[in-house]
């Protein structure tokens, strides 16, 4: 009988109580037991009560609820050796030996770490003692799979991820309010969206908004001139009628020689047009409140797939992630798709804004 262990690590995001939800049921219905690591990575540092097992009721209600119910961290104790072998422990102790990762890409790299480091950690454990060699024998390998559970939508090789869609919502509800505001005072907002070095929700929300003008770091405007083409284009909506201005900012914004380019820096610049300017950081109202619809599909049809990835997983099998693409729930493995996305931060770093576009895989950037 498999032992399936599923978690939620790094930002929370909406659609996680949903993946969480869809794999407990999945693994009971195939007649697995599973099992909750509370506290990201950090339960797994941390055993016992944080590893606790699940029953088909324990997830009831999980649908409608925002965040994760069973907690996240951002785990510095598992960034270290000592922390995985730990985790590596806790995990043999219960006689688990799968785990679902429900995280964004950082998570994700730490869970291909962990992965990769299996037979070592197994061995260290047999050379301290706390289990004979019999007794790791049917761990020899530990399944992992990654769901992709950010609001950022910054993970390649899926064209959402869990979580995405609800923050995107959020925001544009927001700016919908700030605009009737600014409607009102014919001001000038700029709004601050998350997204860390991913432009997907800046973007996604600028058009959903019909917003002037729109920063985000894949597609920076050029050092030294962006401040008067965002004058003109500002003062040229003006001019048909538009009684207020939006420009949304990325919290990854950058112009094309990688200086941040802030919400304040676009504030002087509209104030400098005689504008009366106002700032917004919308911050983690973003990645608060319920799932949209199809977060919740996402993360429930991907949650059954990462059980279904386990059951038909062998020793040779590289980690898959699951993802979708073209509106079908594929899987790739893990190691290529935190590689290629972190070959965009190069690409990025690297001035090859293009490249970094491709990589993306989003039709709408370019
Ligand atoms: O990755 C999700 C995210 O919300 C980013 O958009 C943002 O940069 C970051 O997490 C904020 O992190 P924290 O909640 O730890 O402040």
């Amino acid at each position: 009988k498999k032992r399936i262990a599923v978690m939620t690590s790094g930002g929370d995001s909406p659609g996680m109580n949903a993946a969480v939800r869809a794999v407990v049921r999945t693994a009971i219905y195939d007649d697995c037991d599973v099992f909750a690591v509370k506290e990201g990575y950090q339960g797994l540092v941390d055993g016992g009560d944080s590893i606790v097992q699940m029953h088909w009721q324990d997830v009831r209600g999980f649908m409608s609820e925002g965040g994760t119910l069973i907690g996240t961290a951002r785990c510095m104790d598992f960034k270290e050796r000592k922390g995985r072998k730990l985790g590596a422990k806790h995990l043999v102790e219960r006689g688990i030996d799968a785990l679902i990762v429900c995280g964004g890409d950082g998570s994700l790299t730490g869970a291909d770490l962990f992965r990769s480091e299996w037979p070592s950690l197994l061995e260290e454990l047999v050379t301290d003692k706390d289990f004979t060699e019999a007794e790791i024998l049917p761990y020899k390998s530990m399944s992992i799979v990654g769901l992709v559970g950010s609001i950022d939508n910054d993970m390649s090789g899926t064209d959402s991820t869990i979580g995405a869609y609800s923050a995107l919502e959020r925001i544009v509800e927001m700016v919908d309010y700030i605009d009737a505001t600014a409607k009102s005072h014919s001001r000038a907002f700029v709004v601050e969206v998350m997204g860390r070095h991913c432009g997907w929700l800046a973007l996604m929300a600028g058009i959903a908004t019909g917003a002037d003008y729109i920063f985000i770091p894949e597609r920076p405007p050029k050092a030294g001139e962006w401040q008067q083409e965002l004058k003109d284009v500002c003062l040229r909506h003006r001019a048909k009628g538009r009684r207020n201005n939006t420009v949304i900012v990325a919290e990854g914004a950058i112009d094309d020689e990688l200086n941040a380019i802030t919400s304040e820096d676009v504030k002087k610049v509209l104030v400098e047009i005689g504008l009366d300017t106002r700032v917004t950081i919308l911050g983690h109202v973003q990645r608060g409140g319920v799932a949209v619809a199809h977060d919740r599909w996402l993360a429930t049809l991907q949650g059954v797939d990462a059980v279904k990835a386990i059951l038909e997983m062998t020793p040779e099998t590289p980690s898959p992630l699951i993802g979708i693409e073209e509106n079908k729930i594929i899987r790739m493995p893990l190691v290529e798709s935190v590689k290629l996305t972190k070959s965009v931060a190069e690409a990025i770093e690297s001035k090859d804004f293009d490249l970094a576009i491709s990589l993306r895989d989003s039709e709408f950037i370019d």
